[in-house]
């Protein structure tokens, strides 16, 4: 990968939680560097740590100890003074369900002080780079689950954001559906300046977005190793030509090898508790 500027720079970071009066680790001294423009993927059993690393970044949750510094290019430009930092995704869908999808990809848009017919253009262009022509004036309830999570991504891109936190956002939809919208949100990407953190537990889903994938070790999570998918994948990428060539295989049972251990490591822990 050529040097790049750091954007996203975590020192030390360690999440304690209170349950019923007792202190657990969640996140143990993780020290990451995500680099400006980077697509960064997380893998890691269930309950180490990831969405939680997440809500730290984007400021929804504060850490008990550690530092995370980001590197903001600033807003300012062409009346867009309050460009968010950062915009996420949620594991659970998060779209507004009394909006039209219009009005939930606009949403964002409001603090940016857009009059609404700004807002509504840009909003209209997202929808139709998603793939929803047609359905800016549909409620939520009439959208299926791949569609209503192409509103989540549209809406994460609408404001602009540096930075875009993804939180397993294809997790609950079946597999044609997913590898389409992987395809579309690496189209997506790959043109615009986004750093990316994209949290999944598809080992697949990872080879074929990120350019590195962090693996995390079970509860409290930890760094096991950071693996470099673009030394082995150039860009632009498409999801089949990826998935197909002989360099996945080898990547997919390497990274499966680190994450089985923790994979049991956490069964046998549940199975105790
Ligand atoms: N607000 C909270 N209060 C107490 N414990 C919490 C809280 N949020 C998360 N945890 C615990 O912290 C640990 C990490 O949770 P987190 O949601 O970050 O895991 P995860 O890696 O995203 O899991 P999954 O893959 O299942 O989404 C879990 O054991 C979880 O139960
Ligand atoms: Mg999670």
């Amino acid at each position: 990968m050529p040097i790049a500027e750091t954007k996203i720079s975590i020192r030390g970071l360690t999440k304690q939680f209170m349950v019923h009066g007792r202190t657990f680790d969640a996140l143990s001294e993780v020290d990451l560097d995500v680099c400006a423009g980077e697509f960064f993927c997380i893998v890691g059993p269930s309950g180490c740590g990831k969405t939680t690393l997440l809500r730290i970044v984007a400021g929804l949750e504060e850490s008990t100890a550690g530092t995370i510094k980001v590197n903001s290019s600033g807003g300012g430009a062409k009346g867009k003074a309050d460009r968010p930092v950062n915009s996420m995704v949620f594991q659970e869908q998060s779209i507004f369900p009394w909006m039209t999808v219009r009005d939930n990809v606009a949403f964002g848009l409001k603090a940016q002080g857009l009059s609404k017919q700004s807002r509504y253009e840009i909003a209209n262009a997202y929808i139709e780079k998603v793939g929803l022509h047609g359905f800016a004036d549909a409620l939520p309830h009439q959208l299926s689950g791949g569609m209503k999570q192409r509103v989540s991504i549209a809406r994460a891109f609408a404001t602009d954001p540096e930075i875009l936190l993804m939180d397993e956002p294809f997790a609950a939809l079946d597999e044609q559906t997913k590898l389409i919208l992987q395809d579309e949100l690496v189209d997506i990407w790959e043109g615009t300046q986004k750093t990316v953190i994209y949290v999944t537990h598809s080992i697949d889903e990872a080879i074929v977005l990120a350019d590195r994938i962090l693996v995390m070790s079970a509860r409290p999570g930890k760094i096991k190793e950071i693996v470099d998918v673009a030394a082995v994948f150039d860009r632009p990428r498409h999801v089949q030509t990826v998935k197909s060539s002989k360099e996945f295989g080898g990547l997919f049972g390497h990274i499966w090898e680190l994450l089985r251990n923790e994979v049991i490591a956490t069964e046998t822990a549940n199975a105790g508790a």
